[in-house]
């Protein structure tokens, strides 16, 4: 089993309103579309798109929470969150007749210490049940920010695989437990070296430089571009064949779900890239945010190309 671990779960609420956002005025909602959110629950729906068993977990509070829990049921995706006494919140997307698009992130309402416990202790139980594990996203207030590397510790300690995508602070702090793949896109991996990457070299460096924490995978996602693992078994470059993009979001999430899926059935790491690269473009070819068309995925896998790049071999 793959379990999807997040954190920061929200009810997201799309609204369709006619025309642009007025200020100060009143505007009627013609359309309000409410999915379950946070980069973890896409991760779940794409494993479960794949044909893998998924389970999705983290912290759920009040009746938002139980909301929550109750669209992943309409898509039929098993959960098991830790309850909070705090309501999980909500996030406001306005979509304008425009082509705009304006986002209220509600902060989410803090954790506490017994609730962590909580959560930690239903975590040993949930990793010892799993095969693979993906962490994704942000954490809400009250939660240390080194909660991940302490989960990636005990998931090493299980002989259980993990996928860290996270940013920030907590990608700093996770990294030093040694996932076993990390799937930075390049903002994040800038922005962990504090330094700009120019050229394809430096992102090599960058992910070998990563790599000494015990990372096994470093897989660095390029967008339009595809993406590229630096392993032990070799540096490759997968790329997408020329299709035409619909929408974007979702994608990294997309990625990190199918490598999970390919984690799972044991693929070979070249594969696992071209399996993980014909997924995200599925995902990319879709209107809906982390929703994939399998009729698509057997389109564009044989289209993908996987390159090994001539550089010398990781010494790690
Ligand atoms: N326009 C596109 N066409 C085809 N594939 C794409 C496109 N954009 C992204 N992808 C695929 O999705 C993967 C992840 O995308 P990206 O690098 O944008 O991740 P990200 O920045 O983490 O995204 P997210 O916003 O979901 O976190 C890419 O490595 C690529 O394989
Ligand atoms: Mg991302």
């Amino acid at each position: 089993m793959i379990t999807t671990i997040t954190l920061n779960v929200s009810v997201d609420k799309a609204y369709r309103i006619a025309g642009s956002i007025q200020p100060g005025t009143v505007s009627r909602v013609l359309e309000c579309i409410n999915t379950a959110g946070g980069k973890g629950l896409n991760v779940a729906r794409i494993i479960d798109f794949c044909g893998e068993k998924v389970t999705a977990a983290g912290f759920a509070g009040g009746f938002n929470g139980r909301y929550v829990e109750s669209l992943l049921d309409q898509d039929g995706i098993h959960h098991d969150f830790t309850r909070t006494r705090s309501e999980t919140r909500s996030c406001i997307n306005i979509l304008a007749e425009d082509e705009t698009s304006t986002e209220f992130l509600e902060p989410g309402a803090p954790v506490d210490e017994g609730e962590i416990r909580a959560f930690l202790e239903n975590f040993q139980r949930i990793a010892e049940e799993s095969d693979v594990i993906t962490i994704s996203g942000s954490i809400p207030k009250g939660v240390p920010d080194d909660i991940y590397a302490l989960m990636i510790r005990e998931i090493k300690k299980k002989g259980k695989k993990v996928i860290l995508d996270t940013s920030g602070t907590y990608l700093k702090e996770g990294i030093k437990a040694g996932p076993t793949m990390i799937k930075p896109n390049k903002e994040e991996l800038e922005a962990i070296l504090g330094m700009e990457i120019t050229d394809r070299n430096r992102t090599i460096e960058a992910a070998v430089e990563l790599m000494k924490y015990g990372i096994e995978y470093v897989v660095v996602s390029l967008g339009g571009d595809g993406a590229m693992v630096v392993s032990r078994e070799g540096i490759f470059h997968g790329r997408p064949p020329r299709l035409k993009a619909v929408n974007t979001v979702g994608c990294g999430d997309s990625m990190v779900g199918a490598f999970a899926v390919a984690m799972r059935r044991s693929l070979l790491i070249q594969e696992a890239l071209a399996y993980a690269v014909a997924v995200s473009a599925a995902n990319a070819v879709n209107p809906e945010t982390g929703h994939i068309r399998m009729e698509d995925v057997d389109e564009i896998l044989p289209k993908v190309t996987v390159r090994r790049l001539n550089v010398q071999k990781p010494e790690i």
